[in-house]
């Protein structure tokens, strides 16, 4: 079976499971097709979506800090999981550069279109980097990681991207990572964190709707790759961030009783006037849940960094 697909098989028999529920769900990473991929690049450039820029902040601040910290007389590999433009790497890039560090850049995503296009732009700016993209789902490309050992690897996971995973996988994606670390090796990702709910309630309901449409994308993709038919402005999106826990969670609303047929998975779904299909979580974190998912997967802290409106961090970790 090709790469393709198995995805595609893995993305109906969800979709089969997640539709058939009660109550229902869909998971977010299904959103992420080329349309789903641009909602992002949108979502990233609204002024209520503080993470991308808070992020940047760290990174510019602290670049020659987390250079030193990075740097090893052998050089190192920087791999980074969930690439994407790579807008906050090439602040990282631009230092590596112009200090002559020995480095190679492994920049790893799903989307081969974010691989290609990132690397294209790297080898513009910068002729003689060295550059190894591969797309793949993380697991699958963690396993290939663990040959990379001839020199130290700084692990970079960037835009808290860990939030869309609820506390238990975000431990096996940690110990995964954990798991092919060297105690020379080093963990660099970005965990949002709890803040005034009406901030975060804002960043995930843009009054623009574009988050709108990136919930929707899923049901676009549905019509479009199952032969469904969603009549998808009737499905409204809701977003609800419980301070308590810290967890932002996406729905989509039916705001119709409507009766929907998906032709390829030979599925009827009924739904009713106000029904619900849960389709992300965003987890915010402080730093006493950053240390509990550490030391569940084998990891220890060994520096915060934060931007300078007390938004978002990212954390160093090292093996335990
Ligand atoms: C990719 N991920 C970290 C984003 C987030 O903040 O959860 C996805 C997103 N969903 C709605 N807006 C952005």
């Amino acid at each position: 079976m090709t790469k393709k697909e198995s995805f595609q098989l893995e993305f109906e028999q969800h979709v089969e499971k997640g539709l058939s529920a009660f109550p229902k769900f869909l998971s977010s990473k299904y959103i992420y097709d080329d349309r789903g991929d641009e909602l992002f690049q949108q979502i990233m450039a609204l002024p209520e979506y503080y993470l991308t820029n808070a992020e940047y902040n760290i990174i510019h601040q602290y670049k020659s800090e987390l250079r030193a910290l990075f740097e090893t007389t052998k050089g190192f590999d920087l791999i980074e999981l969930g690439a994407g433009d790579g807008k906050k790497t090439k602040v990282l890039l631009e230092e590596f550069h112009v200090h002559a560090t020995n480095f190679t850049y492994i920049p790893i995503d799903i989307s081969q279109h974010a691989i290609d296009n990132l690397s294209t732009s790297i080898k513009n700016i910068y002729p003689k980097m060295e550059v190894h993209g591969a797309q793949g789902t993380y697991f699958k490309v963690l396993e290939a990681l663990s040959r990379f050992n001839k020199r130290p690897k700084v692990i970079i996971v960037l835009g808290s991207n860990i939030g869309n995973l609820p506390h238990r996988e975000a431990i096996d994606f940690l110990k995964q990572i954990q798991k092919i670390m060297s105690p020379e090796d080093t963990l660099f990702m970005g965990f949002d964190q709890k803040k005034d709910p009406y901030t975060i309630q804002s960043a995930y309901a843009d009054s623009t709707g574009v988050t709108q449409e990136f919930n929707r994308n899923l049901l676009h993709r549905l019509n479009r790759e199952m032969n469904a038919d969603f009549t998808v402005h009737k499905f409204e999106h809701w977003e609800a961030y419980d301070p308590e826990n810290g967890t932002a969670k996406s729905y989509l609303i039916a705001t119709e009783e409507c009766e929907v047929t998906i032709k390829k998975l030979n599925l009827k779904v009924h739904f009713n006037k106000w029904e619900t299909i849960h389709t992300e979580i965003s987890q915010k974190y402080d730093d006493l849940t950053v240390e509990w998912l550490a030391k569940e997967s084998g990891l220890q802290i060994s520096q915060i960094f934060e931007d300078q409106e007390k938004l978002f961090k990212n954390y160093l970790f090292k093996k335990k």
